[in-house]
């Protein structure tokens, strides 16, 4: 990622004052990475660095600030869809965010689109699907499209805060990237629809089988895949180009992470990598971790790169930005 923030800065001309936003910055561990990494590797960007997190959960912030220490880090406690930042220059980035954000089930049946929701069946103590009137938020080409390209029936799921998040991305950021990466699969398929579009229920990190319903409210993390092709429809309304959009793997081995890795083995014994990555002892881990990161089980992460610019290309090769104009 660093990497990736690195060919961005230099894209825009090498600023002496550049923003790295991360949206929902979990325990803040990649906050500290990244920033320990442009300082070591960067040490010019670092110095016109502005890392900022916006987050929505106080206990969270506290979390974050206590991981990350004195990297001058400045915190936005607000939502990513309607955070009140503007006239950025840099990069937005953000791992697992979407999938948090809230979606609306629709189907067609019959020719009418209908909301479902959930009720409650009072003779058998259980939660059950209803049929409700569609939110008036949807009436809008934007979320029903989808509903053309499956089957009758099939709920498929719409999200509002995704596009506005998008549309907010957008007006915040005067020149630069986002980074995007989540569970979630670029088109939509006819055929597998019902499961890309199904709820996904987490305990402690482990998925549950299962109908959702007979889990107890609160006690689960429910999500969803992300819809990438609803994400970058969305940018695309409001001037955020799509210049990649691949599996994490692939992303990050366009960042890097193989040369990354290299680094990392040739400088065991001697390094001011050490600095980075603390105690000699971690590297096996960073080695096993990037491993991880580009093993086929990340196949179904999905990363997105777009620019508001639209002065960026992708190039053959590995980086992820290249300058083609000087707009
Ligand atoms: C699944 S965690 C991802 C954590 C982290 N990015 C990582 O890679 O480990 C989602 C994070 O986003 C935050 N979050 C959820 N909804 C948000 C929103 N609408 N705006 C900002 N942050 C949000 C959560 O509090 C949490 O820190």
């Amino acid at each position: 990622m660093a990497r990736g923030i690195h060919d961005v800065w230099v894209a825009l001309g090498e600023p002496s004052c550049f923003d790295v936003v991360e949206m929902g910055a979990g325990t803040g561990i990649m906050a500290n990475h990244i920033i320990d990494r442009l300082r070591l590797s960067y040490p010019e960007l670092a110095q016109a660095l502005q890392y900022q997190i916006v987050e929505v959960s106080e206990a969270m912030i506290k979390k974050q600030q206590h991981t990350t220490g004195d990297r001058g880090i400045v915190w936005h406690q607000a939502s990513a869809e309607d955070v009140a930042l503007s006239g950025m220059m840099g990069v937005v980035i953000s791992n697992e965010l979407p999938d948090t954000f809230p979606v609306h089930r629709i189907k067609r049946i019959g020719g009418e689109i209908i909301e479902v929701g959930v009720g409650i069946d009072r003779a058998n103590k259980r939660l059950v699907e209803v049929d409700m009137k569609l939110d008036p938020e949807l009436y809008n080409p934007f979320y029903l499209s989808v509903l053309d390209t499956v089957p009758e029936g099939v709920v498929v799921n719409a999200s509002p805060t995704l596009r506005h998040w998008q549309h907010n991305v957008a007006r915040m950021l005067d020149a630069g990237s986002v980074i995007t990466i989540d569970y979630g699969f670029s088109s939509v398929d006819p055929a597998s629809a019902q499961r890309q579009f199904a709820p996904r229920l987490y305990q402690s990190g482990r998925q549950m089988r299962g109908d959702i319903l007979e889990y107890l409210p609160g006690e689960y993390d429910i999500t969803t895949s992300v819809d990438f092709n609803a994400l970058r429809e969305a940018g695309n309304e409001v001037g955020l180009s799509t210049i990649l959009c691949e599996t994490q793997p692939n992303l990050l081995r366009r960042l890097g992470i193989i040369q990354e890795s290299e680094l990392i083995r040739a400088t065991r014994w001697w390094n001011p990598f050490k600095e980075y990555l603390g105690r000699t002892a971690l590297f096996s881990s960073h080695l096993h971790d990037i491993n991880t990161l580009i093993s086929p089980q990340y196949d179904g992460f999905l990363g997105l790169v777009q620019t508001k610019t639209a002065l960026y290309q992708v190039s053959p090769q590995s980086n992820i930005t290249h300058f083609t104009g000087t707009d």
